[in-house]
């Protein structure tokens, strides 16, 4: 049987968690691993928090503490929330430890002892007032495709684009302000041009076609679209120095080191069991199986560059599978960690305390396996109260009441063969025959990532349970045949650890708590292995129930929270990025507006309306009455004689009982109005076009 090591991608330890990353990453490769360890397979489920490179420092900068600050925070805070969230790593390193600084260090030098690196001099920006090179990130400028005057020397933020530093029009340092130079700088690349054209490379490349669509083609396109040197060191002070001569204020590029990270990890698992080679067995036996949870935007981290990594130091199995997610949002928006747009693992655990599962539940069952999902407070509501606990707790809660009312809390005896039961025991054999072929389906879907449809698959066994108890009504036959009573609850409860056993990679709190009520003892991987039968005679625990309902107000403070999130971005961001362009119109709709030059005669407040004033103004065409919401920013008084530019040909309409006969046009900048007049003295009526 081979071994299976299964890695999560390492968060960045800038930040708490939130559900996307649950969800696109953690919650998957967690299930997983839970199925194999129950089918009886050896596991080794590793992690750990990835803190190098410019995510940490730029958060360090934001927070005003220093990096190492930064990572000691997130690193007890990611991995509180793991721990509570029940996420079965076997072992969560960090890639601050030395042993993963000496592991990354040596696994360089011996690829750069190999002469595999190319040393390539290049032009980098440098910030001479910092005194240091320049980070992608930490170059803004104005973005080439968009007009964006903050975009990121890797990326505009606000168009998506895919930038280079040197493409951003008037760079500036994000460190001093200053505009930086260009520095010549050498760093070590790895030719991966010339590894794609290798014959282990493209032997590698044909298990890419078992993959899933969105991994198999983001490989494709980056071979497709040809594969350059990257440089795989920065001249940066945060990170783990490049252990070569000539390489001083040089650090190893953070993805170079952070998919060791899952190398080290594993090595300090089996330090600490005082087995130090113990690691090798499951990275360089060719019995084992490497399989990489991520999110879509690692892909060719995981499926180019660590290969080539790998295959290139020699004596390392390459990736089996890598069942990259795609992303989910939130409310029907991109979950943003700077806007704050997200459900924050750690507040969920402790708004949500002893809901675990149902937030598992809920991601699993709108799990982004191949295009983008949503994830709502209204759907995780209905999930949980049409599904959880009116499908499945429900079930098992009328399996333990019956059998604690009819049978004093002991299991049942099974059917006998009397041939007055024969219609009810065809009904239950169908009952077990629709569960195993269930079970088969569920074990099958796991096996090829669908954990989506498995778990949906998976709830059927309830559906089953619901359906098999209320055409049977054991409940009327207690009177007239008690033995039949327990023969249907005998299965019953049979049905429920089966529920639990399948069900633990999902939900593995609630299938204790099933076993629990149960009385059953028996390892998972037992509980697979055949059909369990629960033993007559045998005391049941005490019923309750798994689940209970999520009420409105629950869920209407979560939403509040977002709003108020929302709102406050929207403040934000008027305040800073102009809105974006609307519409293309063609010029007949621009022509259908006659503007004018006007001057206003007068101007009152509008009783009861704080932003409103009434203006009279001499349009050139006539004297009118336009309504403006401008009292706010005006006094009456000091806009007696202003010259603005009017809409005369606006359908008129009632604003607080009077009639607005036009409007006139301010521009609205930093929170504040201005209006928008001729640049000298013009004859009213004038037109403007
Ligand atoms: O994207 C990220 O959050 C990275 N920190 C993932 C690293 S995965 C692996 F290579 F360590
Ligand atoms: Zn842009």
């Amino acid at each position: 049987m081979k071994r299976n090591l299964i890695t999560a991608a390492l968060p960045y330890a800038n930040g708490p968690l939130h559900i996307g990353h649950v969800a696109g990453c953690y919650l998957p490769a967690d299930i997983y691993a839970r199925y194999l360890r129950n089918k009886g397979e050896e596991v080794l489920f590793v992690c750990g928090t990835d803190e190098h490179g410019v995510a940490i420092t730029m958060r360090a900068k934001k927070e005003g503490i220093t990096p190492q600050q930064v990572v000691d925070k997130y690193f007890k805070q990611i991995g509180d929330s793991f721990r509570q969230f029940g996420i079965s790593f076997d072992h969560f390193s960090r890639t601050s430890r030395e042993i993963h600084h000496q592991t990354a260090q040596d696994f360089f030098k011996k690829l750069y002892d190999q002469g595999l690196f190319e040393e390539i001099e290049t032009d980098q920006y440098y910030d001479e007032e910092a005194g240091q090179f320049l980070a992608d990130r930490y170059i803004i400028g104005t973005c080439p495709v968009c007009g964006n005057e903050n975009a990121y020397g890797d990326q505009c933020e606000k168009c998506g684009s895919t930038l280079s530093p040197m493409e951003l029009k008037n760079p500036r340092s994000a460190l001093s302000g200053s505009a930086p130079v260009l520095k010549k700088a050498t760093n070590w690349f790895l030719p991966m041009d010339k590894i794609a054209e290798s014959p282990e490379f493209k032997t590698y490349s044909k298990r890419v076609e078992n993959w899933r669509g969105t991994v198999k083609g983001q490989f494709k396109s980056w071979i497709k679209e040809g594969l350059q040197p990257r440089a795989m060191t920065r001249d940066l002070d945060w990170g783990i120095p490049v252990p070569v001569e000539g390489a001083a204020g040089k650090v190893l590029y953070v993805w170079f080191d952070a998919p060791i990270g899952y190398i080290s990890a594993t090595k300090e698992y089996f330090e600490q069991k005082g087995d130090k080679d113990g690691w090798k067995r499951w990275w360089q036996d060719k019995d084992s199986r490497l399989i990489h949870f991520i999110g879509k935007d690692n892909i060719v981290f995981h499926t180019i560059i660590f290969p080539m990594m790998l295959m290139e130091h020699g004596g390392y199995i390459l990736p089996d599978e890598v069942p990259a997610n795609e992303f989910l949002n939130l409310e029907g928006q991109k979950l943003s960690t700077s806007r704050n747009w997200a459900v924050w693992l750690h507040e969920y655990l402790e708004a949500f305390p002893g809901k675990n599962d149902e937030l598992r539940y809920t991601l699993t069952s709108i799990a982004p396996e191949t295009k983008d999902s949503d994830f709502t407070w209204k759907d995780y509501q209905l999930k949980v109260n049409s599904e959880l606990v009116a499908v499945l707790g429900n079930f098992v809660n009328r399996a333990m009441v019956l059998c604690h009312k009819y049978f004093d809390g002991t299991v049942p005896l099974a059917f006998s063969h009397d041939p007055a039961h024969t219609g009810l025991q065809k009904r239950t054999k169908e009952m077990i025959e629709a569960a195993e072929h269930i079970t088969l389906k569920v074990n099958e879907m796991l096996a090829e990532f669908k954990f989506r449809d498995a778990q949906a698959e998976w709830l059927n066994l309830a559906r089953e349970g619901n359906r098999y108890l209320a055409e049977t009504e054991p409940w009327k036959l207690w009177k007239s045949d008690p033995e039949a009573v327990k023969g249907i609850l005998h299965e019953t409860l049979n049905l429920c650890v089966r529920i639990a056993a399948v069900g633990e990679p999902f939900l593995p709190e609630t299938s204790s708590s099933i076993l629990k009520q149960l009385n059953f003892n028996g390892s998972n991987a037992s509980l697979l292995s055949g059909w369990n039968q629960v033993e007559p005679g045998n005391k049941l625990g005490e019923a309750f129930l798994l689940f209970t309902q999520i009420e409105d107000a629950q869920i209407e403070i979560q939403i509040e929270k977002l709003k108020q999130s929302a709102m406050d971005n929207t403040a934000e961001a008027k305040e800073s990025a102009p809105a974006p362009q609307k519409e293309t119109i063609q010029y007949e709709d621009f022509a259908k507006m006659d503007i004018r030059v006007g001057t206003i005669l007068d101007a009152i407040k509008v009783p009861k309306a704080d932003k409103l004033l009434q203006l009279t103004i001499d349009t050139g065409i006539d004297v009118r009455t336009v309504v403006s919401g401008i009292a706010e920013f005006f006094s009456p008084d000091e806009i007696i004689g202003k010259q603005v530019s009017v809409l005369v040909n606006l359908a008129p309409r009632k604003l607080r009982g009077i009639e607005s006969q036009g409007m006139i046009l301010m521009a609205e900048s930093e929170g504040k109005l201005i209006f928008v007049q001729p640049g000298s003295q013009a004859k009213n009526g004038s037109g403007i076009s």
